[in-house]
């Protein structure tokens, strides 16, 4: 091949990727799927390592031991929604900041008496630093409508996580739970009269419960590390609806009892 020829050839290449919603790479190397037929590859065997005391925890633990305990320092010292906002903004104990372009906190109102929570921030919010912007995000947006509410008079938005995951994967526990004291802070700062849980992340976050789909429309508690208790009503996120049309029937019922809460007194 000619030079000028390679240079279509990988920018076609490119483009197909692109095409096919592959966006980032996950790896240094590509693997070669089609050699995995007879299953992965082995696992590289460890290197040998000199024998540590069996009750010394491994440095990764120790790590987010530590950047779980400072988030709770640096949540616990904020008084107001600025101050976390900007203890948010420059907390580096997070490891998905790394790879992140924007630190993704909230949108809409702080003390609106409903708070809406996801799981982390997509392609779209990470590049604008806003929650909840992409398609999903525009769903979540006509729901709200349909209650009448909206992000500029009467709901605030956020997330379990702050930072855009590589590859939008699911956030692990312990990325979770760095982050979870910040979350907490913002439910008593903010004290909202009714949390609606977007998906089966953040059901777990919060409530350390499993399936969304047993879960959705049932009123819980969501406790948070002051002693604030608010209730949370988990129902499915906008994306798995964009995905499944027809629950939205299910969510509709659930937006309905968000909006009998919200007007009890
Ligand atoms: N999905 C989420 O859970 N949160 C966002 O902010 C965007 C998409």
């Amino acid at each position: 091949m000619t030079e000028p020829d390679e240079h279509r050839a990988a920018a076609a290449l490119l483009r197909w990727y692109a095409e096919m919603g592959v966006d980032e790479a996950t790896a240094p190397s590509p693997t070669d799927l089609f050699e995995w037929r007879a299953g992965p590859p082995p696992a590289p065997k460890p290197t040998p390592r000199a024998a540590k005391p069996a009750s010394a925890p491994a440095p990764e633990t120790v790590a987010a031991d530590e950047a779980i305990e400072e988030a709770k320092r640096i949540a616990a010292a904020c008084d107001s929604f600025e101050a976390l906002e900007q203890a948010v903004n420059g907390f580096e104990g997070c490891a998905l900041k790394q790879g992140a372009k924007n630190t993704v906190f909230t949108d809409g109102v702080p003390g609106a008496d409903l708070l809406v929570i996801g799981e982390a921030p997509g392609r779209d919010e990470d590049r604008v630093g806003k929650p909840f912007v992409g398609r999903a995000g525009q769903l979540l947006d006509r729901m709200l409508a349909a209650i009448g509410r909206s992000r500029e008079k009467d709901t605030l938005i956020s997330n379990v996580i702050y930072w855009r995951p590589p590859g939008n994967r699911t956030p692990t526990q312990i990325e979770t739970a760095i982050c979870r004291p910040f979350v907490d802070r913002l439910i008593e700062i903010t004290g909202p009269k009714a949390i609606l849980i977007a998906g089966g992340a953040p059901l777990q976050a919060l409530l350390g419960v499993t399936g969304i789909m047993r879960a959705r429309g049932i009123w819980r508690e969501v406790e948070t590390a002051g002693g604030a208790r608010v209730a949370a009503l988990p129902s499915f996120h906008p994306a798995f609806l964009l995905r499944q049309p027809a629950s939205k029937r299910l969510a509709w019922a659930d937006l309905k009892s968000l909006q009998a809460r919200l007007r009890q007194d």
